[in-house]
């Protein structure tokens, strides 16, 4: 079982030893195998005014820090403690950043193949392959990658240990089953997984929203997307899919 804290930028700089000691408090006395994921690059405009999110690849020391402050709080060793970084434009930095991590004991770096600036341009996988090739711990790609035949690229190209997908998976959850569009049973799934667990609806929706972006065409979406009760959800969803929910 894996458990993924995400330390979102209220948790990170300044404020980590404060807020972070009660969460790791809670994940210690949990009996299995955990993942503390560190995530060291939101792109909140407000994280990075005050110096930390993305900008803390600018400051490797901090990382340094925060990563043996982590460390030293959760002395389990069934827990491993992880960045992800983006790049700098200066790939030589990024690789001094990733090293100095590894001699503190991170478990592995996550690399999202752009820099802080970059949005929309092609990820930079070939970096990604430079800082692989210049560590010995596990190193995953991310970035851009929609498929599960790009997943596979991803990893041969970069030599990595792994790829991470966000916004691939929230399109469609079943990519790395090899589906090319998220399948019906996978919004059927989500849905009783949500009810049952009383999941907001804003979340519900959201989530139902991105798994059907390619499914339906601009003006199903027009209807889809105004929806504004579970009730109206499923009456659509029953409409157009024929999911009897009561079943
Ligand atoms: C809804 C959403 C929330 C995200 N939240 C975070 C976050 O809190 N911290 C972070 O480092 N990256 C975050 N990301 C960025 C992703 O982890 C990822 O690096 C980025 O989307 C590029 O990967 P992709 O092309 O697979 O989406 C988020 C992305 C999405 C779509």
């Amino acid at each position: 079982m894996n458990l993924k804290i995400w330390f979102h930028s209220r948790l990170l700089g300044r404020k980590i030893g404060r807020y972070s000691y009660s969460a790791f408090r809670i994940v210690s006395s949990l009996p299995a195998i955990y993942n503390l994921f560190i995530v060291v690059f939101t792109l909140c405009r407000w994280a990075l005014a005050e110096g930390y999110g993305a900008c803390l690849i600018n400051r490797p020391e901090l990382v340094q820090d925060m990563v043996k402050q982590v460390k030293h709080q959760v002395e389990d060793p069934r827990f491993s403690v992880s960045i992800k970084i983006r790049i700098h434009d200066d790939l030589t930095r990024t690789v001094d950043l990733c090293r100095k991590a590894e001699a503190t004991g991170v478990s592995w770096i996550t690399v999202h193949g752009r820099t802080v600036e970059e949005r929309h341009q092609p990820v930079h996988y070939e970096a990604i392959k430079i800082i692989k090739g210049s560590l010995s711990i596990p190193v995953i790609a991310n970035g851009d990658i929609r498929s599960l035949k790009e997943a596979e690229n991803v990893w041969h190209t970069t030599g990595t240990d792994g790829v991470m997908v966000a916004r691939g998976l929230l399109g469609n959850p079943a990519m790395f089953a090899g589906y090319e569009e998220t399948p019906l049973k996978c919004i059927w799934d989500w849905v009783d997984i949500a009810l049952e667990l009383g999941t907001p609806y804003m979340c519900f929706h959201q989530h139902l929203m991105y798994m059907m972006e390619k499914i339906t065409s601009r003006q199903e979406k027009r209807v889809f997307n105004a929806l504004s009760s579970t009730s109206a959800v499923l009456d659509y969803l029953t409409d157009h899919y024929g999911i009897d929910w009561t079943s």
